[in-house]
C-alpha cells in the first residue's frame, strides 16, 4: 500500500481507504463488517471514512467497537456532520449548536477523544458561513478534530469557505469521482489544489458498477448491492444501460493491461495527483484485498486513451447523488 499526504495536513493516508456508508450501517452482518475492517488493516489501509448520518449513528457505533481495539495512532479516522439525525426537523445541518452536539455524539460512538478529519457533509445554505466556520474551528481548538474538510461543496461554496476561514483551515474535499462521474475535474480539483486542499473521493467503483458484475440486459446478480433493498437506495445514480455498456467496453482494456476491472477503475482515479485517497466500500474481505492491490498501479497513456474512448460521453451524462445545494451562501 502506498500513502499520500492529504492536502496541507500532515496526514499520510493510504491510497485506498475504506468507507462505511451503506455497508457497515446495517447493510451487511456485524461479523462481515468486522472481517472487512480487519482486512483493511491487513492490507495496509490506514484511512477510515464514516459519517454521523450513516444509519443515524449505527456505522460509527459499529466501527467504535472494532477500531477502538487498535492503537489510536495506527489509523486515521474521518467522520462528517450535516445529515438528518432524528425525526426532529431541526436535528440536521451546520448550525453551531448542532456541530457542537454532533461532534460529541460521534466521538462517543467512535470510542475516541478525537477524529483526524471532521467534514461538513454538504453545505448548509441556511446558516451564515461565518457561524459554520467558527463552530468547526472550535472543534479543532478543543482537540476533538485534528483537521477539517468538506464534501460536495460547489466551487462558489468552497471559495466562500476559504474567504472566511483562510487557506489553512480546510485540508480535504470529498466529491464523488469515478470513471462514470468526472465532474469534479472541471473546477473543484484545481481550486482546491491551489489552496492546499486534497481530494478523498467517494464511490470510485460507482457502487460496484465499475467491477463489471452488472451486465446490460441481465438480471442483477444475487448478493450484490443493487439486489439489496437496504443498500440499493442510490441505484439511479450510476446504474443505467449506457453505464453498463461502457463498462463492457472497458473489460477488454483491463484484460489487455493484465488488470481486473476494479483495479483499472481505482488506478484510473489515483492517476490524478490531486486525489489523496479513493474511498472504497466493501461487503466482503476479499474485496478489500482486491481493491488494495490497485495502489501503486500505473496506467500507460495508451490505456488511458483507450478508457476515454470506451467511456465516450457516459461520464458527462451521469448524475450525482444528493446534488450540491446551489442555493445561496448566507452571510452574517
Ligand atoms: N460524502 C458523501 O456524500 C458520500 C456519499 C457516498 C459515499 N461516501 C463514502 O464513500 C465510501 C464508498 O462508497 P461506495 O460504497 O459507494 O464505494 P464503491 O467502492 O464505489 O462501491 C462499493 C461496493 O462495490 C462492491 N465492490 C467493491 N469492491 C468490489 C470488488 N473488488 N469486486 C466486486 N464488487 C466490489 C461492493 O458491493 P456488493 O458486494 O454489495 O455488490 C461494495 O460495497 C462510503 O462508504 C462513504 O465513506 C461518501
Amino acid at each position: 500500500m502506498r500513502y499520500r499526504t492529504l492536502g496541507s495536513s500532515d496526514l499520510e493516508v493510504s491510497e485506498i481507504s475504506l468507507g462505511s456508508w451503506l455497508t457497515y450501517s446495517g447493510g451487511i452482518e456485524a461479523d462481515q463488517t468486522r472481517a472487512c475492517t480487519e482486512a483493511a488493516f491487513d492490507a495496509g489501509i490506514n484511512f477510515f471514512d464514516t459519517a454521523n448520518v450513516y444509519g443515524r449513528g449505527a456505522a460509527e457505533t459499529a466501527w467504535g467497537e472494532i477500531l477502538s481495539a487498535h492503537p489510536r495512532d495506527s489509523y486515521i479516522l474521518a467522520t462528517k456532520v450535516w445529515g438528518q439525525m432524528s425525526d426532529d426537523p431541526a436535528d440536521k445541518g451546520l448550525a453551531p449548536v448542532q456541530i457542537a452536539r454532533q461532534i460529541d455524539a460521534s466521538l462517543a460512538r467512535l470510542k475516541t477523544d478525537h477524529v483526524d478529519l471532521y467534514q461538513a457533509h454538504r453545505f448548509d445554505p441556511d446558516v451564515p458561513i461565518e457561524d459554520t466556520v467558527e463552530a468547526l474551528q472550535k472543534v479543532v481548538e478543543q482537540g476533538k478534530a485534528r483537521y477539517l474538510g468538506f464534501s460536495e461543496w460547489t466551487p462558489d461554496q468552497i471559495r466562500a469557505g476559504i474567504e472566511v476561514a483562510g487557506p489553512e483551515l480546510f485540508v480535504s474535499s470529498q466529491p464523488q469521482y469515478s470513471m462514470l462521474w468526472q465532474a469534479p475535474e472541471a473546477e473543484v480539483f484545481g481550486l482546491c489544489e491551489a489552496n492546499g486542499i486534497g481530494q478523498i473521493v467517494w464511490s470510485p467503483l460507482a457502487q460496484g458498477v465499475l467491477t463489471g458484475k452488472y451486465r446490460p440486459g441481465e438480471p442483477v446478480p444475487e448478493g450484490s448491492r443493487f439486489a439489496s433493498e437496504t443498500m440499493g437506495v442510490a441505484r439511479e445514480v450510476v446504474y443505467s444501460d449506457a453505464a453498463l455498456e461502457a463498462v463492457q467496453r472497458l473489460a477488454p482494456i483491463a484484460d489487455g493491461a493484465g488488470l481486473t476491472l476494479p483495479t483499472l477503475a481505482l488506478a484510473w482515479v489515483l492517476r490524478r495527483g490531486e486525489v489523496a485517497s479513493a474511498i472504497t466500500g466493501a461487503s466482503r474481505p476479499e474485496q478489500v484485498h482486491a481493491n488494495a492491490a490497485a495502489s501503486g498501479v500505473e496506467l500507460s497513456d495508451d490505456v488511458l486513451a483507450a478508457c476515454d474512448a470506451a467511456l465516450g460521453d457516459v461520464p458527462v451524462t451521469g448524475q450525482t447523488l444528493a446534488p450540491m445545494a446551489e442555493s445561496g451562501i448566507k452571510r452574517r
